[in-house]
């Protein structure tokens, strides 16, 4: 290859702003170091530490045999659709029918196809903060700017008066993720009824992001597109990655009324022109087959939460215990005021992997983000680690 590209090699501008996640990074760090020989007890992942349950792998080799493999819908089989439908209904009170349906490659393709298709060049989307990283990079390929609203400051001021306050003459959307990645926050439902009020006064778009509906300890999984009025102002994205420990399979869903679902339909049908045939039964095997995986899960990542939350507490690292999904928050600023040098530290000196929680915007900075998705072996030995060497 040769050393000078000519000028015309230049990447379409729109990717200009859209970055890379700091998350990469630190993983590469962190590999580097086992490369080494070091021991490093790992917190920095994001997904469930348990297999893909049998039965759903029993279902894509099933359907492999059957030779299910050939195109399927854009928009997904008819039959994992109308699953879906049934469990909005029941599970989420979202009173969606087959069309109102899109199934997509990961929760993330669900929020692409949901930028997409709402934001255009100069919007601003209103974000509660800390946040999940990635939502910027989708927001910025649109041309949009993400505002962000500090969760702290809603909490103690009301939502209402507190959105009202950032938001501008350019907002068009919320996001509303809940559970919260990286806090742990479960919005109530008073505070979900305040956001959409908020929402159909200033005529904005809801795009929710549901990723941990099933892992909830405290409180309620309250859907915001079930509240009156939201089902027509809301996309909803939901991922089968973390409830079925299917992060490497790549299915999720969205739901949706038009014309936001035309532009789902569209942004994946000339991306991935849907999702593999296969994954989309052993899906509908997830969705329908009566197991005990979600509770067993619930309780097993219950009782990480309590053993990490108690001893980042006892270690000084102030912490309230995470309402859902399976990620711990807590101040580290009696390491360092500077998030990334704390969790340098954290890694240099104990061999405890996490992520600055300034990677989650500026409400983040003066944390670090702890995954409890994994052994208690290796919660309890990196308690350990950080007792003896910090
Ligand atoms: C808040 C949130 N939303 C969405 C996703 C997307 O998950 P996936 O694309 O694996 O379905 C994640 C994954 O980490 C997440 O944390």
């Amino acid at each position: 290859m040769s050393a000078t590209a000519p000028a015309s090699f230049r990447l379409a501008k729109r990717l200009d702003d859209v970055g890379f996640s700091d998350i990469v990074q630190i993983r590469n760090r962190v590999m580097e170091l086992r490369a080494r020989g070091a021991a490093v007890y790992q917190f920095e992942g994001g997904e469930p530490y348990r297999p893909t349950p049998d039965y759903i792998k029993q279902a894509v080799t099933a359907a492999l045999q059957e030779n299910k493999t050939r195109y399927a819908p854009s928009s997904g089989i008819p039959e994992l659709r109308r699953a879906i439908v049934d469990k909005l209904r029941t599970r989420n009170h979202i009173d969606a029918k087959e069309e109102n349906v899109i199934v997509v490659n990961g929760g993330m393709q669900g929020l692409f196809g949901a930028f997409q298709s709402t934001i255009d060049p100069g919007d601003d989307v209103l974000i509660f903060s800390p946040y999940w990283t990635p939502i910027k990079d989708l927001v910025a390929h649109c041309g949009g700017r993400l505002v962000p609203v500090p969760t702290d400051e809603a909490r103690a001021e009301g939502f209402r008066p507190t959105l009202a306050r950032y938001a501008t003459a350019k907002t068009r959307a919320i996001y509303f993720n809940t559970p919260t990645n990286p806090s742990g926050v479960v919005f109530t439902r008073a505070e979900a009824e305040e956001v959409a009020g908020l929402a159909i006064d200033r005529d904005l778009v809801v795009v929710a992001d549901e990723a941990y509906e099933d892992i909830v300890y405290e409180g309620e999984q309250v859907s915001i597109a079930s509240l009156p009025g939201m089902s027509e102002r809301t996309i909803t994205t939901f991922t089968l990655s973390k409830s079925y420990a299917m992060t490497g399979w790549r299915i999720g869903y969205a739901v949706a009324t038009q014309p936001w679902m035309a532009g789902l339909a569209k942004s994946t049908l000339y991306s991935s022109n849907g999702v593999s045939t296969p994954t989309q039964w052993a899906a509908l095997a997830a969705l329908t087959t009566e197991s005990d995986f979600l509770e067993t899960s619930r309780a097993a990542y219950r009782e990480r939460r309590d053993l990490l939350v108690s001893g980042l507490n006892e270690l000084g690292f102030t912490c309230a215990p995470p309402a859902g999904a399976f990620y711990a928050f807590p101040d580290v600023t009696s390491i360092n005021s500077d998030s990334r040098k704390a969790a340098e530290i954290l890694l240099d000196k104990a061999q405890v992997a996490t992520v600055p929680g300034v990677v989650f915007g500026p409400h983040g900075e003066g944390h670090v983000r702890f995954s409890f998705s994994t052994s208690i072996e290796t919660i309890q030995g990196g308690l350990e680690s950080m007792r003896r060497n910090l």
